[in-house]
């Protein structure tokens, strides 16, 4: 059946009838390099934790499509995942977070799914009160880091600029460039006349910016990267699961949707090796809303 469309339903139920072993991997997934950066703090935090890294590559970027798009293709990677076993996924991706995990969440009940978000906005109210927020337009959009953080300290004052042009410029390993210390100055510029005291990375991607932003930031200005929190996160849920791996890992899988060649090539220079990557093709999953399939009493 592979390559078949498959039924969410039959996803479901296949889901259901899992047992997770605290052996199992972690899924991480991200339409890039950006998830790395939380992969890296899962390699610090949680080292002996073995871990599936998926990179959509071949739809990347996310932070300019639709809802229902993102939605789609977060619902393929979880099915995905959940057909190779994984006990938690990670969803190194704030538009991802932003755009589908409530929704996924319900649909896929039984998997533990961690988003950025939440993590990312806890962690900024701990330090700050004038909170600027960098994101892709989507997630900018979507108000989700504003919201989080309202909801933790309605005294907070939030402000999200959307930066269309980084991910573009950092799948395309170009940070080093004049350009891009120009996009990140009209970027950081409206935050920087706010005089915000805190800055959010809203993108998984942009950790690999830090050099350039931190020579734009005044040095009052606090850095919060979420990935940090998301695996303190996980690092709770797997004690409260039961599901936390104490022997050694195996080696990390990475897996992209697209040609692995780039990706091969700017994560040797994040991870400090060459990993080994493999092309996959995502099931197409016909979907049907759990709403849908309630009513129905055929399958
Ligand atoms: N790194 C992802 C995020 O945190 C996706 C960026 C993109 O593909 O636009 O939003």
């Amino acid at each position: 059946m592979k390559n078949q469309p498959s039924d969410f339903g039959r996803q479901t139920e296949f889901s259901l009838n899992q047992f997770p072993s605290s052996q199992a991997s972690i899924g991480v997934f991200d339409s890039g390099v950006g998830g790395l950066t939380v992969l890296r703090e899962l390699y610090r935090q949680l080292p002996n934790e073995s871990i599936l890294y998926f990179g959509d590559t071949a739809r990347l970027p996310y932070g300019t499509k639709s809802q229902s798009e993102i939605l789609q293709y977060v619902r393929e990677i979880l099915a995905w995942m959940v057909q190779r076993g994984v006990k938690m996924v990670i969803m190194a991706c704030n538009t991802s977070s932003a755009l589908a995990i409530e929704t996924v969440r319900s649909e896929f009940p039984t998997l533990p799914i961690l988003g950025v978000i939440l993590p990312g906005a806890r962690a900024a109210v701990q330090v700050g009160k004038r909170i600027g927020v960098i994101s892709t337009p989507a997630t900018a959009a979507s108000n989700a880091y504003r919201d989080a953080i309202l909801e933790v300290d309605p005294t907070a004052e939030v402000w999200q600029v959307g930066c269309p042009e980084f991910v573009p410029i950092i799948e395309a390993n170009r940070i080093d460039e004049p350009y891009t210390y120009q996009a990140a100055r009209d970027y950081l510029e409206p935050l920087l006349e706010q005089q915000i005291d805190t800055l959010v990375y809203g993108c998984t991607h942009y950790p690999h910016l830090a050099p350039v932003l931190k020579s734009l930031l005044p040095r009052s200005v606090q850095l919060i990267d979420p990935a940090v929190h998301v695996v303190a996160a996980a690092s709770q849920e797997l004690d409260l699961l039961g599901l936390k791996q104490s022997r050694s890992p195996r080696p990390t899988e990475f897996c992209v949707s697209g040609n692995p060649q780039p990706f091969i090539k700017i994560s040797r220079q994040w991870l400090g090796c060459t990993p080994l990557v493999q092309q996959v093709s995502l099931p197409s999953v016909i979907w049907k809303s759990i709403a849908l399939e309630s009513e129905s009493t055929s399958f």
